[in-house]
């Protein structure tokens, strides 16, 4: 699938359609190989990309789902209806989308809808639903053009940011976003505690990739959002179902699976499902008790209070 706009990655400007891939004013080439169109310009590399690019042109689990669909037609559950009744364009992006789960899901959800995934990684990419529009971008830098989504997606992507390279990705994301177009974030979660007992056990160094891995607050995605103007819609801790495929890549991992079951067990007991996702309208639910933690916040429309 080809993408039908795209902007410069240098000056936000709309890049130009070649049978071979896209073209800048400066006449700048971004190829399309494989049906991946690669916006990467070696003018904004820096070392943050280069670090990124190590871990995951060279991780060693590829093909795999971290999760369950269960959670995506879930999540799907609560985002599509808002989008539907916010007249948005359907179309979606998971930003720093690895393989596209999340993108591939919307896809699947709604087929008329576009999924973009999003990503450094051009192995990744490789690996992502060739239904989907693959961009290898980094998306701190604008790609797509402003208002073409209805949903912008950071999913266990946002965590992986500096403090001010989140900020200008969340940026960037919100000005492609359509006026009712909404942000969300699924992030580990940094007010869950046994997170922290377990980031200080040895056993932790079998499933992180990073030397050390960062986990994200409420407040920090919040301010950031509130920042560019967006409103809370959701905000809820949730434990998510673990595949087995991904977690029979650590050599513990009957251990794991016990541990992230019990937990996904005891929202499917406690927190009632789609009520209980429904519920963090008003305010942060329930955060300390998940490890994840889902957000949503909506882009107002002009001249009303939204
Ligand atoms: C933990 S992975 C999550 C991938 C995917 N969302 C998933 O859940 O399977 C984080 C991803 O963020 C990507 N990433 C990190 N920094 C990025 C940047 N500046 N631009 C684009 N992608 C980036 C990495 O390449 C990696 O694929």
């Amino acid at each position: 699938m080809s993408a039908a706009a795209l902007v410069s990655p240098m000056t936000g400007h709309p890049l130009m359609g070649l049978p071979t891939g896209f073209q800048a004013e400066d006449g700048t080439l971004y190829p399309t190989t494989n049906g991946i169109t690669d916006l990467l310009d070696v003018r904004l590399a820096d070392a943050a990309m280069q670090a990124e690019l190590d871990v995951f042109e060279t991780i060693p689990i590829e093909k795999v789902c971290y999760f369950r669909s269960v959670l995506f037609q879930r999540i799907l559950g609560l985002v599509l209806p808002l989008m539907r009744a916010a007249g948005v364009p359907p179309a979606c992006v998971e930003i720093g989308g690895g393989e596209g789960y999340l993108a591939g899901a919307f896809h699947h959800a709604a087929p008329d809808h576009t999924g973009y995934v999003c990503d450094l990684s051009i192995r990744a990419l490789g690996n992502a639903d060739p239904a989907l529009v693959r961009l290898r971008a980094d998306v701190r830098f604008p790609y797509l053009p402003p208002n073409s989504l209805g949903l912008a997606a950071f999913w266990v992507s946002l965590h992986h940011f500096s403090s001010d390279d989140a900020r200008r990705s969340l940026d960037v994301a919100v000005s492609s976003l359509a006026p009712g177009g909404l942000l969300l974030a699924f992030e580990p979660n940094d007010d869950f505690l046994p997170r922290h007992q377990f980031s200080r056990m040895r056993i932790s160094r079998q499933v992180y990739f990073d030397d050390e891995e960062k986990s994200l607050n409420w407040r920090t995605i919040d301010a950031l959002a509130r920042a560019a103007e967006l409103r809370l819609r959701h905000c809820v801790g949730v434990n998510p179902p673990y595949s087995l495929p991904f977690l029979r890549h650590f050599r513990l991992w009957p251990l794991f699976l016990i541990a992230t079951e019990t937990l996904y067990r005891f929202d499917r007991l406690f927190k009632h499902d789609s009520r209980w996702w429904r519920a963090g309208e008003s305010g942060p639910l329930g955060l300390g008790t998940g490890s994840y933690l889902l957000g949503v916040w909506q882009k107002p429309f002009s001249g009303t209070g939204l």
